[in-house]
């Protein structure tokens, strides 16, 4: 039942137009569909199929003659013409009642659409693979003011409107929306004379909250003119904020549709963090314009083509808007965070699978992330130039069609004539690499012998080396740097790299930027880490120094009860003191590793974490850390005012963030007097969840969290917040029941599925917690995955992820986490989706 790479054939057909109209009822939606179909000259046979699922067909001609189709649960067959033909059909849908919120559904009475990967077949019959590419005209009928789709608008009328989008597509981008809007609009004109209208649409209640939205959008247009020479292609660009949304955003041709939370934003409703990304976002899906949608995916085995490349877009815009240092920084906690730990479990995948059954079981942080830091390799790699130029090529080979990875490397082998052979592994290898390192210094020669060694992952025991390229830069022991950054090229299992006409032994920087998603493992001293977090002129390095030193400290205090290093306190002082460093990067700096981060850790020095202990000794250095630098917290509380009107600007939320990071330390010192008044006076958002995070820290902000509660009883995206922070950041005893009763609130609309990520996964991000010895909380996850898996299979089987580390846990863990995977499996009528998931994650071990 799986679907193989291997087994790819061309589409049978391919279609010249397709024209669709939609009467849109609640339950009974006609939708009419007229597609002129050419045999595919390519195909190596010509049966006739059509995707379709849970459509009810009124009707099908071909060539204006009906005729009777052979149906099944996936689609349909029917003799066609060895020519080309006109087919045509109606068939109804209940948008309504679907809530796994995949092709055309409502959200709070509004019609919506979500078609990648495999959405549109829920809408017609169609060949619904993304290398079948037609123009589209939609007409819409319905009693509704704003009817929307994709392309420019054609014609309109009372309760209907006409569409029609010129640029070939696959159907994954087609997108219709249907309510009662209000846009936030502006104007944009391209560098080639074309004036595009801009416009967001949200409900009437979120009017004058989607300005930034239009900012980030008109930034992210000049960004890829300047930096790509990419232009927007259509007279209008619209994008729609929708409630009810199973991810982030999705880039439909002309009329992005994105989760709410990535649209919404004022200055009292959202944090510096939902700013950013909602910059981001917008940035990705408008990049996808031409990285997804003018060119597109062959096959869904492709994706990262399109993810990969576009992520890598989204992290340099975000890096030129902000800073680079500290986006890097971010990246890469998140990249260790999500896809590290997915690489060394059950669910390993190459960032190109060979297989799958479900696809929307792939839109993972393999897929994304890695997929963009290969995309940051190959830059490093070829030189900026090098890139600029097989960019360039990549456009103007592959304009209008569904390409491949093979046709990515090869515009870069075209371009720098790069042989990129052995660098294909990265799509093909899962699992992360890992760096041994050892050096030695001899006459003025400094020398580095590396060796590279990536783990067996499920499927795949046998791994070779792979391309990695690893930026070093040398210090001599003054602080001086004697070799600038340089790139070596990993090649080779073992490999030596010599440096000669040093004075004295330097001290490597080793990996700077982070230069590959590998595991560097090399034995330090932490006076050799203090010292690269004191001078290092790397900055991804001083924090990776001064990340290392706090988790040593962390391992030693877990390991002998030992208190933690005077050493790291003091350089922390030294580094959280000095104005020469921009406050975001002193806020990042001043982050503990995270507790998952650290049972990853431990295991991979061979111990069995204990997600308690980890907790525990996580809150012990924070509190010695908090006496440590006592006077230097109101200090910096002060310090990092920011007067003036609020702005989301990566300057004034640095500020924000050092002064919160401040005022969290300072509550384990004053018992959160400071933070009851900085809550009380707080006039974004930003402050008051920074206050209540900081009290509910210390296990204090009942008032706080009920005031909180009363205010914003009506928003519901601050309400998520609301919700998930109080399960996130519960004491572990109480993690579980706090989550549970939430389930029970009257406003636990547990269909929706921010409120359940909120609420649900914020019980899977209370680590310690969610480990509970009792197996309490794998048992209340497992019962609302089976509960939602009926209803929304796409958000189930994302979540059954928290599972996933499960082989690294001490045993009775281990057999408590089994047991809930066994029941889960053993339900009757269990999604594709999530019976692949639970398959998958029991598989090892
Ligand atoms: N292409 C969208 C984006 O990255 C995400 C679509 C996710 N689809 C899915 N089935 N999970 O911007
Ligand atoms: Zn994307």
């Amino acid at each position: 039942q799986p679907v193989r790479l291997s087994d790819y054939t061309p589409p049978a057909f391919l279609v010249d137009k397709v024209e669709l109209t939609f009467h849109l009822h609640p339950t009974a939606t006609r939708v009419l569909s007229k597609i002129a179909f050419r045999p595919n000259p390519a195909a190596v046979e010509r049966r006739f199929f059509l995707h379709g699922e849970g459509l009810d067909l009124v009707s099908a001609q071909i060539d204006g003659t009906p005729v009777t189709p052979d149906i099944t649960p996936e689609g349909l067959t029917c003799t066609v013409p060895d020519a080309p033909f006109t087919w045509q059909a109606e068939v109804r849908i209940s948008p309504e009642t679907n809530t796994a919120l995949e092709g055309l559904y409502m959200s709070n009475g509004m019609y919506c659409t979500q078609c990648e990967a495999e959405g549109f077949r829920k809408i017609t019959y169609y060949p619904d693979r993304p290398d079948v590419m037609a123009p589209f005209t939609v007409r819409i009928e319905g009693d509704l003011p704003v009817l929307l789709s994709n392309g420019n608008p054609a014609a309109q009328g009372a309760g209907w409107a006409e569409w029609h989008d010129p640029w070939p597509k696959p159907a994954y981008l087609f997108a219709l929306v249907a309510g009662e809007l209000v846009a936030t609009s502006g104007r944009f004109t391209t560098c080639e004379g074309r004036a595009v209208d801009l416009n967001i649409w949200v409900r009437p209640a979120d009017q004058g909250k989607a300005d930034y939205a239009l900012d980030a959008l008109i930034r992210s247009m000049k960004w890829d003119e300047r930096v790509y020479g990419r232009a927007y292609d259509l007279d209008v660009f619209n994008i729609v904020a929708v409630d009810d949304f199973n991810m982030g955003a999705m880039e439909n041709k002309g009329l992005n549709i994105f989760n709410a939370r990535y649209v919404l934003a004022s200055p009292e409703t959202a944090t510096d963090r939902d700013y950013e990304n909602i910059e981001r976002i917008i940035a990705h899906e408008y990049f996808h314009n031409w990285t997804g949608n003018r060119i597109t995916c062959r096959d869904w085995f492709q994706l990262c083509l399109k993810e990969g490349l576009t992520v890598f877009r989204d992290q340099q815009f975000a890096g030129d808007a902000r800073s680079h240092a500290v986006k890097r920084i971010e990246d890469v906690i998140a990249l260790r965070a999500r896809q590290f730990r997915e690489d060394g479990g059950p669910l390993a995948h190459p960032v190109r699978p060979e297989s799958y059954t479900e696809i929307n079981n792939f839109y993972t942080a393999t897929v994304y992330e890695k997929g963009a830091e290969v995309i940051g390799m190959l830059r490093r790699l070829v030189g900026p130039e090098g890139y600029d130029k097989a960019l360039a090529l990549y456009f103007d080979r592959h304009d209008g069609e569904a390409a491949t990875i093979e046709d990515w490397l090869k515009v870069f082998e075209d371009a720098t004539g790069r042989d990129l052979t052995q660098f294909k592994r990265w799509y093909s290898q899962a699992g992360t690499p890992r760096l041994h390192v050892t050096d030695d210094f001899k006459d003025g020669t400094y020398t580095l012998h590396v060796e590279q060694e990536t783990p067996p992952t499920p499927g795949q025991p046998e791994k070779h080396p792979q391309v990695i390229p690893l930026a070093v830069g040398l210090l001599s022991p003054n602080g001086d740097e004697v070799v600038p950054t340089t790139v070596l090229e990993l090649t080779e299992e073992a490999q030596n790299f010599a440096f000669e006409g040093l004075g004295a032994r330097p001290v490597p920087s080793l990996l700077r930027g982070f230069s590959a998603p590998v595991i560097l493992d090399r034995e330090t001293s932490a006076e050799e880490r203090a010292f690269l977090l004191a001078h290092d002129t790397d900055p991804f390095n001083k924090w990776e120094a001064g990340r290392a030193l706090a988790r040593d400290v962390l391992v030693a205090m877990l390991a002998e009860n030992a208190a933690p290093a005077p050493a790291y306190l003091d350089a922390l002082a030294a580094m959280a003191r000095d104005e020469a460093l921009d406050p975001a990067f002193r806020a990042l700096a001043l982050r503990l590793p995270g507790e998952d981060q650290l049972a990853e850790d431990l295991h991979s020095r061979g111990q069995t974490p204990d997600p308690l202990a980890i907790h525990a000794a996580r809150e012990r250095l924070k509190t010695a850390v908090a006496a440590h630098l006592g006077a230097l917290w109101p200090q910096l509380y002060d310090q990092m005012t920011c007067p003036g009107a609020y702005s989301p600007g990566a300057a004034d939320a640095g500020r924000r963030a050092l002064r919160l990071t401040a005022l969290a330390y300072l509550a384990r010192l004053d018992r959160g007097a400071r933070a009851r008044t900085h809550f009380a006076a707080a006039d974004n958002m930003t402050d008051e969840i920074g206050a209540l995070s900081a009290l509910l820290e210390i296990g204090a902000g009942r008032d706080e969290l009920d005031r909180f509660a009363r205010r914003w009883r009506d928003d519901r995206l601050v309400m998520d917040k609301w919700f998930a922070l109080q399960v996130s950041l519960a004491h572990p005893e109480t993690a579980v029941d706090t989550a549970r009763r939430l389930t029970e609130h009257p406003d636990f609309n547990w269909k929706n599925p921010n409120r359940f990520r909120a609420v649900i996964g914020g019980l899977t991000m209370n680590a310690a917690g969610f480990h509970d010895g009792s197996g309490a909380g794998y048992r209340l996850v497992a019962d609302w995955l089976i509960r939602l898996d009926a209803v929304n299979p796409q958000t189930a089987a994302r979540m059954s992820t928290a599972f996933e580390t499960w082989p690294r846990l001490d045993r009775a863990r281990q057999a408590l986490i089994r047991a809930e995977l066994n029941r889960i499996a053993a339900r009757e009528g269990l999604s594709r989706d999530m019976a692949e998931m639970v398959g998958r994650l029991l598989s090892v071990g």
